[in-house]
């Protein structure tokens, strides 16, 4: 079953979620659709919807002023959680490390990670990019994973500017992380692609091997946008 995973970032609001979810709610979806919403948009309920976040804290609990614990997350509602998102990467100097904890933390809490990982245009131009990815992946993923993880692609240069990789350029990064997660005993875990995803690239993206689905940003907020993408993974 293949992924369709819309990440809203800092936007909508409940409205537009309520209104998002009745219009979802009436489809019959062939895949498992996730919404990843700011933490106060948390707590709807929806057929066809699960629910994730977009952080988590690497602590448990304490003295930590603004953060919110997979715990926390859990009791309002949230399946999923992105961890290690380029956004967070950049502008909170998160750390592979930093990101590994907080996939641990969702782990021990049940709630799926769902671990990005992608290169900059810099690493692309100087030939790093299938070196950077791995590294990522072993580094962020925790070890002994027994339950479901999941892996977002997303070349940094992709995100935000409707400018998507070459379905070969796809295929390469999803077969190297592919490898890579074999290698690590974690074979079968879903590897979704994010950046610039849209309903005009969507079937020649999903079509690519090794692509789990998908993570959507700025085309998950509209239901004009977003449900013909969710009609389009099968
Ligand atoms: P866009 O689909 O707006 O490029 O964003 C991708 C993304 O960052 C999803 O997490």
């Amino acid at each position: 079953m293949k992924f369709v995973i819309g990440n809203w970032k800092m936007n909508g609001s409940r409205e537009i979620l309520r209104g998002m979810i009745q219009q979802v709610d009436g489809l019959r979806p062939e895949n498992r659709v996730v919404l990843c919403v700011p933490f106060t948009l948390l707590g709807e309920k929806s057929k066809n919807i699960a629910f994730g976040a977009q952080d988590v804290s690497s602590h448990e609990r304490g003295a930590y002023t603004g953060e919110v614990s997979a715990t926390m997350l859990n009791e309002a509602g949230a399946k999923y959680v992105i961890v290690g998102h380029s956004e967070r990467r950049m502008y909170h100097d998160e750390t592979n490390d930093i990101v590994r904890e907080k996939a641990t933390r969702a782990l021990e809490s049940g709630i799926t990670p769902i671990i990005c990982v992608g290169e900059t245009m810099d690493e692309r131009r100087a030939g790093k990019t299938m070196d950077v990815i791995t590294a990522m992946v072993r580094e962020s993923v925790p070890a002994n994973v027994r339950d479901d993880i999941i892996i977002a692609y997303e070349p940094r240069w992709a995100i935000g500017v409707g400018v998507t990789p070459t379905p070969d350029e796809v295929m390469h990064a999803h077969g190297v992380i592919a490898d890579t997660l074999s290698y690590m005993g974690l074979g079968g875990t879903p590897i979704l692609y994010g950046g610039g995803v849209n309903v005009e690239n969507i079937d020649d993206i999903v079509a690519v091997e090794n692509v789990g689905g998908v993570l959507v940003g700025g085309a998950s907020l509209k239901p004009e946008e977003f449900i013909p993408i969710i009609q389009s993974v099968k």
